[in-house]
């Protein structure tokens, strides 16, 4: 099916009706929830899965629980409270962002999706998220499990494949609900609901088309299923022996107190990285801002 004749909407009814019946009960989702706690999901929850996320965010909104409390933080807290979510630079960001919020936006999280954009560590995905999720502005919102029940429902593809492309993007715009023509009512469900299939229903190794609301209107169902090309398939990042999981040991290292360096990245407990790559892992940390060094001595920025 081409976009030029989809008819978006009966998936649309079929996927929001779905999901107020089956979406899960996230904090982060609920009325109460302000803004801030819903940027604050949201950073957590690029490249991080929604398990790992939830006792993290509720730690990090007892502790800050506006951006006020985050900016003025020690960034070493707040790199210890972000603890094992990975991307520690995520962590840097998001104080910076509370920073500028506070700076430049008198404390309150901006509501449109360039004010977002234009704060530390948004990107275009987290900008039209907050926007929408937050302020109910009818932004298109695209990430991974989206682009996939897009590239199923609409264009009958196994998988979208590694990259988002001006296709995808301009099928993510054709198929959005028209707010001229609904007032926006159905935006931000229909954004919040497709990527609820995506995560639940409609995965990438083994869909439920059995629980799919819209299986009888699916492209990829009605071409038969084709499996995934070579092209859409991505590799899951390897994870053991890379730099990754030694910056990783190196900051969980960093957040038991300040150590002489040598005797930390000596102990760190990876048999394999040899003493090249714990040294080069520690200096990109501390080319990141993420750690200090003072003398012989590391530790977590501001703690020396
Ligand atoms: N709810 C709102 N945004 C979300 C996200 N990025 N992942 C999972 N659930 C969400």
């Amino acid at each position: 099916m081409s976009p030029a004749t989809l008819s978006p909407g009966p998936v649309h009814q079929g996927v929001i009706a779905w999901y107020a019946e089956q979406a899960r009960d996230l904090p982060w989702r609920r009325a109460e929830c302000t803004p801030w706690g819903v940027l604050v999901s949201e950073i957590m929850l690029q490249q991080t899965p929604v398990a790992r996320v939830l006792p993290r965010w509720q730690e990090w909104m007892r502790r800050w629980p506006t951006p006020y409390d985050a900016a003025g933080a020690p960034t070493a807290e707040i790199l210890t409270v972000w603890d094992r979510l990975g991307y520690p630079r995520r962590a840097l960001r998001l104080q910076q962002a509370a920073q500028a919020i506070v700076d430049q936006h008198g404390g309150e999280v901006p509501g449109t999706r360039d004010q977002l954009r234009a704060l530390p560590g948004v990107g275009e995905y987290t900008a039209a998220a907050v926007a929408c999720f937050a302020f109910d502005q009818p932004e298109v919102v695209v990430d991974t499990n989206i682009r996939r029940v897009h590239a199923r429902v609409f264009s009958g593809h196994a998988l979208a494949g590694k990259t988002y492309t001006a296709e995808q993007r301009r099928l993510a715009h054709d198929v959005f609900p028209d707010p001229e023509h609904d007032g926006g009512q159905f935006a931000c469900a229909w954004n919040i609901a497709v990527m609820e299939l995506g995560a639940l229903v409609c995965t990438a190794r083994a869909p439920q088309c059995d629980a799919c609301p819209v299986a009888q209107l699916c492209a990829w169902r009605q071409a038969g299923s084709p499996a995934a090309t070579e092209e859409q398939r991505t590799r899951g990042q390897a994870w053991a022996g890379t730099d990754r999981q030694v910056r990783g040991a190196v900051m969980a290292a960093l957040r038991r107190g300040p150590a002489e360096r040598s005797q930390l990245l000596g102990s760190l407990p990876l048999p394999t990285a040899d003493l090249d790559q714990r040294h080069r892992c520690l200096d990109s940390l501390l080319a990141d801002g993420l750690a200090e060094q003072r003398g012989d001595y590391v530790a977590l920025p501001g703690v020396l």
